[in-house]
């Protein structure tokens, strides 16, 4: 637009463009009743985050409407969502305890974790800390904030403030809230008799969710997950694949997705079709509102037993779905060499075959991706075993395994995020790519075949950090085996090759 003004134009509307920052920041100032100096600090009202309100109103929690009510004209869309990570990102226990204890070291994190985990309770400031409760202290808020990441919470975002952000990317709750009767998604022809409708771009692109899916420090900038960024540096960003056309179909549909490199809307799969709510017209393709990732526990322990309450709709289908989706990641593969005399290395290939980001991605300080290796000689006896967890719940330290190791700013280990300043190491499979775990044993004389079997296995967190958030022994965490081959291999016979491959 500017390449094709004259000169005095572009001056007169360089003069237009100050005019008008001019007469907005002092209706600003006006409107928030503060002198001219607090108007720039005044646009991020909950700060450290990045959020803001359209038209910097204030706004209170009885501007959004509870899903139930959604629910009634759109039960797809509902049965999804209730029971997933984003209905429970406010009660999530794990969060509630990291929470708490993040409170307690600097309450300025009141704002930067409650923007993404429960948008409404914090713009409208309504959020209460009891320190006494529970084992770190406890976090309430009205009950629409309670519920975390809604529906309404999403359809009426209207729009983004990457712009703003000290690492100018998405990221650290950097969206626009417009709460109020105008829903917004990707249909161009909605009509209902409840809402008014508006088509959104943002809503079918991954900035969509990368501001929410990117974190990084509010006083470092050190970025501590970064979901989107690895997500935008892939092959998927390049082939126009988003986060919608993985987490928002079926785990088969997304296998497709990953492997072909098309659009689920390209797929012409008649599984995706339905109403996209009660007396809209038939389309081509709804979305699945569970957005499920690997979360299998939270889920779970979540679930309320009381099958026949109508509040309970979908919270098994999240758990199915989350060990499906890790199931289908990655893939495994062995190769054998003989290296010295009886020393022999074998090599286990891990390839993220499916995932759009790293795995494991997001909080990779915590998650836990790790290889499990058993060798056995022809006569069934164990010659090596490696990563198979101790008695105590715990990933054994010589395992390998797929994650960052954090540290705060004397260098020592750490896993609170207000901590972190930077990762020491970071060892997570990038998006098509692959990383090898090494292991080294002997073979005695006479073993004409070994038995290898490799595992990969995946948990939310370690024992230790359960037990610190949420008192000893209150869960014992599961983990998900996400895929194992099992391979007998020559011994001796096989060449050298594959290790030079390396
Ligand atoms: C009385 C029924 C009813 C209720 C209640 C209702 N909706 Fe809708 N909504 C519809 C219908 C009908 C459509 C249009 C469907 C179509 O055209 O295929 C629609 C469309 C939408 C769209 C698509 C907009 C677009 O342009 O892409 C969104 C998003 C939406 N609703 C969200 C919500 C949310 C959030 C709530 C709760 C705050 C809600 N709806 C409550 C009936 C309802
Ligand atoms: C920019 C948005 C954002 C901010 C800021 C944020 N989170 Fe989160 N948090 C997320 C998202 C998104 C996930 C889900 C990632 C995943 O599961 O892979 C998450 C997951 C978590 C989990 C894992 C829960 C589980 O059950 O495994 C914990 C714990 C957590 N956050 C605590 C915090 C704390 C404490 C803070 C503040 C220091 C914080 N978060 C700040 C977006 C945010
Ligand atoms: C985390 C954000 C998020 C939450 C929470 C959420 N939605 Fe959506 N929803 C979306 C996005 C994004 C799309 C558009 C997906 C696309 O076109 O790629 C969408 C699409 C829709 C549509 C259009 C039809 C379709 O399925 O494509 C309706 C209707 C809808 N959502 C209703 C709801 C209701 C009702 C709830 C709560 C029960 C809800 N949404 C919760 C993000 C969300
Ligand atoms: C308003 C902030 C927000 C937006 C927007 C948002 N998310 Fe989330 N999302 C969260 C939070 C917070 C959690 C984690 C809750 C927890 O673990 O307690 C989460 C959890 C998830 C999970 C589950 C992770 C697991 O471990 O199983 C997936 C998958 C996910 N989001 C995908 C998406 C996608 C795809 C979009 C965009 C269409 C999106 N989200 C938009 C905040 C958001
Ligand atoms: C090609 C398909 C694909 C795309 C695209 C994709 N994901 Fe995922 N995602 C997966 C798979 C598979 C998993 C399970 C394995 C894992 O945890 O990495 C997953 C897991 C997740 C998790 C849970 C991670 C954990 O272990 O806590 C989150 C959160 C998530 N995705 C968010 C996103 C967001 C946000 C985007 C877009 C920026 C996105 N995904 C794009 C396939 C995809």
């Amino acid at each position: 637009m500017f390449i094709a003004c004259t000169r005095a134009s572009l001056i007169q509307s360089a003069r237009v463009a100050l005019l008008l920052i001019a007469v907005s920041s002092v209706a600003m100032a006006k409107e928030e009743g503060m002198g001219s100096e607090g108007a720039v600090q005044d646009q991020r009202r909950f700060a450290p985050s990045y959020v803001s309100i359209e038209g910097h109103r204030e706004v209170s929690p009885d501007q959004w409407t509870d899903p139930r009510i959604c629910g009634q004209c759109h039960s797809e869309q509902y049965e999804g969502w209730n029971g997933s990570m984003h209905s429970n990102a406010f009660r999530d226990p794990v969060y509630q305890a990291l929470w708490a204890l993040a409170e307690k070291a600097d309450p300025s994190m009141r704002n930067h974790c409650g923007t993404c985990h429960t948008p409404i309770g914090i713009t409208t400031k309504t959020v209460e800390f009891h320190p006494d409760e529970g084992l770190h202290g406890k976090f309430t808020a009205p009950p629409i904030a309670e519920m975390g990441v809604s529906c309404d919470v999403c359809h009426t975002i209207s729009g983004t403030n990457l712009q703003k952000t000290a690492v100018l990317e998405h990221g650290n709750a950097s969206f626009i809230m417009s709460p109020g009767n105008k829903k917004r998604a990707t249909l161009k022809d909605a009509e209902s008799p409840y809402h008014e409708t508006e088509y959104s771009e943002h809503h079918d692109s991954s900035d969509f969710c990368g501001n929410c899916h990117n974190i990084f420090h509010p006083g470092n900038n050190f970025p501590i997950e970064r979901t989107y960024d690895e997500w935008k540096y892939s092959i998927y960003a390049q082939n126009d694949i988003r986060c919608q056309d993985c987490h928002m179909v079926p785990v088969a549909i997304a296998e497709k997705v990953a492997d072909t490199l098309t659009r689920p809307k390209d797929l012409n799969e008649p599984s995706l079709e339905g109403f996209a709510g009660l007396g809209g017209k038939w389309r081509k393709v709804i979305h699945k509102h569970g957005f499920v990732g690997g979360n299998a526990v939270v889920t779970a322990v979540l679930n309320a037993k009381d099958k026949d309450n109508p509040e309970e709709l979908g919270r098994d289908a999240n758990v199915k779905e989350a060990i499906a989706r890790l199931q289908g990641a990655a893939s495994l593969k062995l190769y054998l060499a003989q290296k010295a005399g009886h020393l022999h290395q074998l090599k286990v290939k891990v390839t993220n075959e499916r995932a759009g980001h790293h795995l494991p991605t997001s909080l990779t300080e915590v998650r836990q991706v790790w290889l499990e290796v058993v060798v056995k000689d022809d006569q069934g006896n164990e010659l090596y075993r490696n990563g198979t967890l101790t008695e105590a719940n715990e990933v054994p330290k010589e395992a390998v395994i797929f994650n960052a190791h954090a540290v705060d700013k004397d260098g020592q280990d750490t896993m609170l995020p207000w901590e972190i300043v930077r990762f020491v190491d970071v060892n997570t499979i990038p998006p098509k790519g692959y990383k090898y775990g090494k292991y080294y044993f002997n073979v005695p004389d006479g073993v004409k075949q070994v038995t290898v079997t490799a595992k990969l296995h995946y948990r939310s967190f370690s024992q230790g950090l359960a037990d610190l958030l949420l008192g000893k022994d209150a869960v014992k965490v599961p983990s998900v085996e996400m895929v194992a081959v099992e391979q007998t291999l020559d011994v001796g016979g096989i060449k050298v090759a594959d290790a030079a491959a390396h």
